[in-house]
């Protein structure tokens, strides 16, 4: 483990989701492993001080407390990965067809997976540091590819990570002015056992455990590279295409 990672602090947003929970677990040395950073930090609706995407002045507040904390611990933020996402609840499902197509639906699942993030981008981006190894990593998904959709259906959800992955893109080349050796990326942590993909995780997929697939991303994380700023990642390392 890099130096400059071990002596940062990280930060996980969406901490009570089933992969957020994974990671927090994976970098404080829950699961045995020795911890990587020197200070785990939490984010989600249910946290002190609480996020919550459809209340911008949520995110000021909790980004002025991760800034303390770290300033407190004499830390500097050295990784910020994003793991909320939104795909069916009460707001909607997913749909198979145009003819399903629902405003509701629709501006909730941008609000949560690319309005969301933006704004963390707005509030968070500039606690990591101007100097040294920093990297701020989003969970997207590899439908929200468009030169990868074959298969059509999930508009809103496509649609919500194609966003997301435009505005890491243009994110990270903002963060290389800044600092020439962060990293910015959207991850795909393939299909993984949560809430989130239970509905739909069909026999014949290779569903895998929130712990694995945590202790994949973050083996992607560690060896994520400035040249590799502003790409969509899968959890094997594999650069997808947009
Ligand atoms: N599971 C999969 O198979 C799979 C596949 C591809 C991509 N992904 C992506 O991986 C990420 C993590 O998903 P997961 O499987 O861990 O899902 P999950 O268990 O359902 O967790 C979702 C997370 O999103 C947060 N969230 C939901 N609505 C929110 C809102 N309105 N405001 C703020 N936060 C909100 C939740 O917040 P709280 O912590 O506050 O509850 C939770 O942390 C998502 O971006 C998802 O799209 C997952």
């Amino acid at each position: 483990m890099n130096l400059d990672m071990m002596e940062g602090a990280a930060l996980v947003i969406g901490a009570g989701g089933g992969l957020g929970a994974a990671l927090v677990a994976q970098l404080s040395g829950a699961e045995g492993g020795s911890p990587a950073y020197s200070a785990v930090l939490g984010l989600s609706r249910s946290s002190l001080p609480a996020i919550d995407y459809g209340d911008e002045a949520s995110l000021k507040t909790a980004a002025g407390w991760v800034a303390e904390q770290c300033a407190a611990q004499q830390l500097e933020l050295r990784l910020l990965i994003v793991a909320s996402g939104f795909l069916h609840g009460p707001e909607g499902q997913p749909e198979r067809s145009f003819s399903q197509l629902d405003a509701g639906y629709l501006a909730h699942v941008l609000q949560v997976n690319a309005i969301g993030p933006a704004l963390v981008m707005k509030h968070f981006l500039p606690l990591l540091p101007r100097q040294g190894r920093c990297i701020a990593a989003f969970l997207s998904a590899r439908v929200g590819s468009i030169g990868d959709n074959a298969l059509g259906g999930w508009y809103g959800y496509r649609a919500s990570k194609a966003a997301l992955n435009q505005l890491v893109k243009t994110a990270s080349v903002e963060m290389t002015r800044r600092n020439r050796l962060s990293v910015c990326v959207a991850l795909h942590p393939g299909t993984v056992a949560t809430a989130l993909s239970q509905p739909f995780a069909k026999t014949g997929l290779n569903v895998r455990p929130a712990q694995e697939a945590a202790s994949d991303l973050l083996a992607v994380i560690q060896c994520l590279q400035p040249g590799d700023t502003g790409n969509l990642l899968d959890y094997q390392g594999l650069t997808l295409p947009f």
